[in-house]
C-alpha cells in the first residue's frame, strides 16, 4: 500500500507518498480502508522532528480518519462492527495512508447528515474538545470559556459545542475574518490578538470560568488575570512556548487551577473511555446540526505536504481534509 512518510525531520518536501508495508493488526484492531484523514498542528510537529509517535504507533503521521472496515483482527469479534460499516476513526498515527490498523475502541460510527469524507474531520478535535472542556474543566451552562485560536481546527469545534452547552462563548483569533466566522459559528466576545488585549476584554466581560489554551507559556499570566475565582485554565498546546514564570499568588487569590493535557500519549482504555464519552455527549448535537464540521478545503493525500504549508501559514479557518 502508499502512506505518506516523512523521509527526514524537515519542510514540507519531506513528505513522501511512498510504497510501504501492509499493516499487520494487533488484538483488539480492526483494519479501515482510509477514505479521508485530515491535518493536524501536531503533524506538523512530528513532521519537524519535535514530536515522535509514542512506542508501538504507526511511525506516519495522521491521528484521525475516515473509511470503511476491511477486516476485523483477534478479539473484536463482539464488538459490534462488521467488515465495510462505515466508521471515522481517533489514531495514535497513519492516517495518511490507504489503509489503517485501529484499536477497535477507537472506532467511531459516522453521524447520519455527514459525508464519509468530511467524518474524518471530527474524532480528534471531538475528542479534544470534549475531554478538555467535560472531563478536565467541568464547563458548564452559563459559565463564560474562552478558546484561543477560535479559528482553529480545535477553535472552530470548541465554539459550537460549548454554545450548544448553553456556555457564553469567547475567543481569540488574529484576523476578523477569522473573528467573523466564530461569531457564525456561536462565539458572543471575539478579541483579535493582534489588535487588543484579551485580559483587559475579558475583565470588562465579567471575566472566564474556562480557558481552552493551545499557547502555553506566552499567555500563561495574562490566561491566570483573565479568569475569575475558581476559574481554571487548560492547556492544551504550547504554540507560545513550555516555560515561562507563574505568579502563585495569583491562582491563591482567586483559587484558580491550571491542567494541562494530551490526547496522543494516553493509554488505550482512556482513549476508548473518551470515544464512548464523545459518541454518547457529542455525536447527538451533530446529528442534529447544532454542531457542524468545519472544512476550509480538501485536498488530494498524496498532497500532504502543501495542507501542511497551507497549515504553517495559518491562512485555513477549520479543518483540512486529505482524500484518496
Ligand atoms: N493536547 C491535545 O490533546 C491536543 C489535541 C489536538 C490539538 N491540540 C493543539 O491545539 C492547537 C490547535 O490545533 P489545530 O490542529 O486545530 O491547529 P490549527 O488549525 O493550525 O490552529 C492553530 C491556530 O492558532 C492561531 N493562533 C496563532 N497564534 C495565536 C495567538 N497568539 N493567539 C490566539 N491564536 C493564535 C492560528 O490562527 P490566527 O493566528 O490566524 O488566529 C490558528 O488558527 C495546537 O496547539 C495543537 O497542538 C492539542
Amino acid at each position: 500500500m502508499h502512506a505518506i512518510r516523512i523521509t527526514e525531520p524537515g519542510g514540507p518536501e519531506v513528505l513522501s507518498w511512498s510504497e510501504v508495508p501492509e499493516p499487520s493488526l494487533q488484538q483488539g484492531e480492526v483494519l479501515v480502508e482510509v477514505a479521508a484523514t485530515a491535518v493536524n498542528r501536531a503533524d506538523v510537529a512530528q513532521r519537524q522532528g519535535n514530536y515522535p509517535p509514542p512506542p508501538g504507533a504507526s511511525e506516519y503521521p495522521g491521528l484521525e480518519c475516515s473509511g470503511t472496515v476491511l477486516e476485523l483482527g483477534p478479539g473484536t469479534e463482539g464488538s459490534g462492527w462488521s467488515v465495510g460499516d462505515q466508521v471515522c476513526a481517533l489514531l495514535t498515527g497513519g492516517g495518511y495512508s490507504e489503509r489503517v490498523a485501529v484499536p477497535v475502541g477507537q472506532l467511531l460510527p459516522v453521524p447520519r447528515g455527514v459525508g464519509l469524507a468530511e467524518a474524518a474531520a471530527l474524532p480528534e478535535v471531538a475528542c479534544t474538545v470534549w475531554s478538555n472542556l467535560v472531563m478536565v474543566g467541568g464547563l458548564r451552562s452559563g459559565q463564560t470559556v474562552l478558546v484561543h485560536g477560535g479559528g482553529s481546527g480545535i477553535g472552530t469545534f470548541a465554539v459550537q459545542f460549548a454554545r450548544a452547552l448553553g456556555a457564553r462563548v469567547a475567543v481569540t483569533a488574529g484576523s476578523a475574518e477569522k473573528l467573523e466566522r466564530c461569531r457564525e459559528l456561536g462565539a458572543e466576545i471575539t478579541v483579535n490578538y493582534r489588535t487588543e488585549d484579551f485580559t483587559e476584554r475579558l475583565r470588562a466581560e465579567g471575566g472566564a470560568d474556562l480557558i481552552l489554551d493551545i499557547m502555553g507559556g506566552s499567555y500563561l499570566d495574562a490566561n491566570l488575570r483573565s479568569l475569575t475565582a475558581n476559574g481554571r485554565l487548560v492547556i492544551i498546546g504550547l504554540m507560545g512556548g513550555r516555560r515561562t514564570e507563574i505568579d502563585l499568588g495569583r491562582m491563591l487569590a482567586k483559587r484558580l487551577s491550571v491542567q494541562a493535557t494530551t490526547l496522543r500519549s494516553r493509554p488505550a482504555a482512556e482513549k476508548a473511555a473518551i470515544v464512548s464519552g464523545v459518541l454518547e455527549e457529542v455525536w447527538p448535537l451533530v446529528e442534529e446540526g447544532a454542531i457542524r464540521p468545519v472544512v476550509d478545503r480538501t485536498l488530494p493525500l498524496g498532497d500532504a505536504a502543501e495542507a501542511h504549508r497551507v497549515m504553517e501559514s495559518s491562512a485555513h479557518t477549520g479543518k483540512i481534509l486529505l482524500t484518496r
